[in-house]
């Protein structure tokens, strides 16, 4: 396992450095992946005008969601019904989500011009259609993990603890927090005396045991892929986790949820997390991996000094690095990311465009 993480790992940084050559993205753009194992829409159909239709209704002037940055919704009929969500994070206001999701919508649509499913995360929303329901399931894939090269100063195994205990603990708050907004942060303290900032995040469309469910498998993601690292942010369609050793989020600008809060917690049924089979993935890596190291050497030439200005070598104080799809499906995918850092200078740079 760990020579093909090595190798996914790389090859998402191969594509990062690709990808940083076109395409100027706004500084909050973090990643999209349109999925081309599923149908295509041609030009001009029903289902683009449905889906265009439904985009600009998500964030048109009008809608507030939930009232939460929650955005539920479809259009259109059987076959050609399209199917949406949106979600800002839990302390974005709604007059900001709205330009949060505007923003969105355009480059999702851009990005993916003839898919009918797509995924696309910034820094504090995200953006999906489909052309089945997508309300209240869980979605894990893609699995997009970013981590900060800086490693924890000292005592690791006590930051982790730390982490690990704060991390639990809001996975247990945003799980339990009801059908409006399922969203929790707070803070601990390492061993080290660096501040901790967590946060976890569920669609609240999502049951308390599904959203836990899916907060869980990211944590334990966290050994995998950023064991070590002074910060990481794990994104799933359905649930994100974040941390870092600086305040990224604002708690003065939660919206206070009704009290008491709706409960819909039933214990939903636990959802299978999918396992691709990686014997069949391994020859298309490998394949996949030569074809974008000859592109790169292609490339590297001319845009040489452009990334050596771009710090990608760990070492630079903000510096993040694309983690790996636990989906090993880039080969069905078409993927954008970027490794901007998510609050601080944009040292990295713009995210751009890399196709498989
Ligand atoms: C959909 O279109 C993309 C290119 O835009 C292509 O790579 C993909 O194979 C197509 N998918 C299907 C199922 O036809
Ligand atoms: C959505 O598209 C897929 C093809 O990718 C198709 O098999 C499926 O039936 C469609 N779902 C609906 C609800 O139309
Ligand atoms: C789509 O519709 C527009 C306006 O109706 C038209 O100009 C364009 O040529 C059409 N494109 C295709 C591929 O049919
Ligand atoms: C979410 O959207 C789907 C599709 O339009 C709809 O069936 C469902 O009732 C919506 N759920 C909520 C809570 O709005
Ligand atoms: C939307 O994108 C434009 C252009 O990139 C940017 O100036 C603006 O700040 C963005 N709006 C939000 C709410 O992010
Ligand atoms: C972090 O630790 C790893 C493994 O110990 C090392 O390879 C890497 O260079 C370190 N990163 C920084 C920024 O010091
Ligand atoms: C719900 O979220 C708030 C933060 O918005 C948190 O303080 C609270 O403890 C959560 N509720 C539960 C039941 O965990």
């Amino acid at each position: 396992m760990a020579p093909l993480m090595f190798s996914l790992r790389f090859l998402f940084f191969l594509l990062f450095l690709i990808s940083t050559q076109s395409l100027a993205q706004p500084p909050d753009f973090r990643g999209i992946w349109c999925f081309n194992d599923k149908d295509n829409y041609t030009t001009n159909s029903t289902y683009q005008t449905n889906l265009n239709t439904l985009l600009s209704s998500l964030s048109s002037p009008s809608n507030n969601g939930n009232g939460y940055g929650f955005y539920n919704s479809s259009y259109g009929e059987n076959p050609d019904q399209v199917y949406a969500i949106g979600l800002c994070r839990g302390d974005v206001t709604v007059d900001i989500c709205r330009g949060y999701l505007s923003n969105a919508t355009q480059l999702l649509t851009q990005s993916c011009p003839n898919q009918k499913e797509a995924f696309s995360i910034f820094d504090k929303c995200t953006l999906r259609y489909a052309n089945r329901s997508i309300y209240g399931a869980m979605e894990t894939v893609p699995n997009l993990m970013w981590y900060n090269v800086q490693n924890v100063s000292s005592d690791v195994d006590g930051f982790f603890q730390e982490l690990r205990t704060l991390l639990e603990d809001l996975r247990g708050q945003a799980a339990g927090n009801g059908s409006l907004r399922k969203f929790a942060i707070g803070t601990a303290t390492a061993p080290n005396f660096q501040t901790i900032y967590g946060l976890a995040q569920c669609t609240p469309d999502l049951t308390e045991q599904v959203c836990s469910d899916c907060l869980g498998s990211s944590l334990a993601d966290i050994p995998e892929c950023c064991q070590g690292k002074e910060g990481a942010r794990i994104s799933k369609p359905s649930c994100d986790v974040r941390y870092e050793i600086y305040r990224y989020f604002d708690p003065t600008t939660v919206r206070p949820l009704p009290s008491p809060p709706p409960s819909t917690s039933t214990g939903g049924s636990k959802s299978n997390r999918s396992r691709t089979v990686i014997i069949i993935v391994v020859p298309i890596v490998v394949s996949v991996v030569l074809i974008v190291i000859f592109f790169f050497i292609c490339l590297r030439v001319r845009t040489k000094k452009k990334l050596e200005t771009r710090k990608l070598i760990p070492g630079g104080d903000d510096t993040y690095e694309i983690g790996f799809a636990e989906s090993l499906q880039f080969d069905l995918a078409t993927i954008r990311v970027s490794t901007d850092d998510f609050s601080k200078a944009n040292k990295l740079g713009k995210g751009g465009f890399g196709s498989v």
